[in-house]
């Protein structure tokens, strides 16, 4: 069992702590919620133990599909082992369906399904609100090398196609989510957690919205939802 050490960072939804092993951290997922980059705050109860099992259960898939993510094991409810990556400042979005701030910023109808998936670089920076970038931004500033960025790019196709189907078998539709990569030992990982904090999920049937909008958007239910895609997930091996 790793033994938990010294505080390393404490970001919006997890902490992260230092292990005997210089090598690997513990995160550990908290049930606060933020929305428009922390405008909104509150609670969801049990949403780290959701998120923690969640985020698990994803990696553990991705990994036995070839994918290279930083999880080593859930050691608890809330807690997770993962080797410590030197996290890239550049979030990916992958989006499928239109939603969100695709639709603000574009003026595109919600729910427009998309011929091919749509992936976007945002600036992982919070004091500016997470900007979009092109390419050259992401290079040009040094964010990743251009290599890199073609390499997570890449990755995060074949991790859109892995996830699609899978949600899509347990009654949800993958609208879009974000990925967040990092170096460890001069690999490049999969990191951060794959939630309904991260994702846009919709029922298949009703097109209910199944994720952090219930939150973000004040809908309701938003702890039975967590819990109802929790069950989805690990009811079905
Ligand atoms: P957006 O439509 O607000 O840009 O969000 C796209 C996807 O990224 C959505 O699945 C939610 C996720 N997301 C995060 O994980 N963190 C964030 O800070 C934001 C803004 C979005
Ligand atoms: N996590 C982001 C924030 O706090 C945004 C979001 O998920 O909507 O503000």
């Amino acid at each position: 069992m790793a033994e938990k050490k010294e505080l390393l960072y404490e970001g919006k939804a997890k902490r992260v702590f230092a292990t005997g092993d210089p090598d690997l951290v513990i995160q550990d997922f908290k049930d606060d919620a933020t929305a428009f980059n922390g405008l909104k705050k509150g609670q969801i109860a049990d949403k780290g133990v959701v998120n923690n099992t969640i985020s698990s259960a994803l990696f553990t898939l991705l990994e036995s599909k070839g994918i290279r993510t930083h999880f080593i094991s859930r050691l608890s409810e809330r807690e997770m082992l993962i080797k410590k990556l030197t996290i890239l400042p550049v979030e990916l979005v992958v989006r499928n369906v239109a939603a969100g701030s695709l639709c603000k910023r574009y003026g595109i109808k919600e729910g427009l399904v998309l011929d091919q998936p749509i992936i976007e670089c945002y600036f992982k920076n919070d004091a500016l609100g997470d900007p979009l970038m092109n390419d050259d931004h992401v290079v040009m500033f040094n964010l990743a090398t251009r290599e890199q960025l073609a390499e997570i790019k890449s990755q995060a196709v074949k991790i859109n196609i892995i996830l699609k189907s899978y949600f899509l078998e347990r009654g949800l539709k993958l609208i879009d989510f974000k990925l967040e990569f990092g170096v460890h030992k001069g690999e490049v990982l999969l990191g951060d957690e794959i939630s309904p904090d991260t994702c846009r999920f919709w029922d298949s049937v009703t097109n209910e919205k199944m994720d952090k909008d219930r939150f973000r958007l004040d809908l309701g239910s938003v702890e039975e939802t967590y819990q109802e895609v929790l069950s989805r997930i690990t009811g079905k091996a």
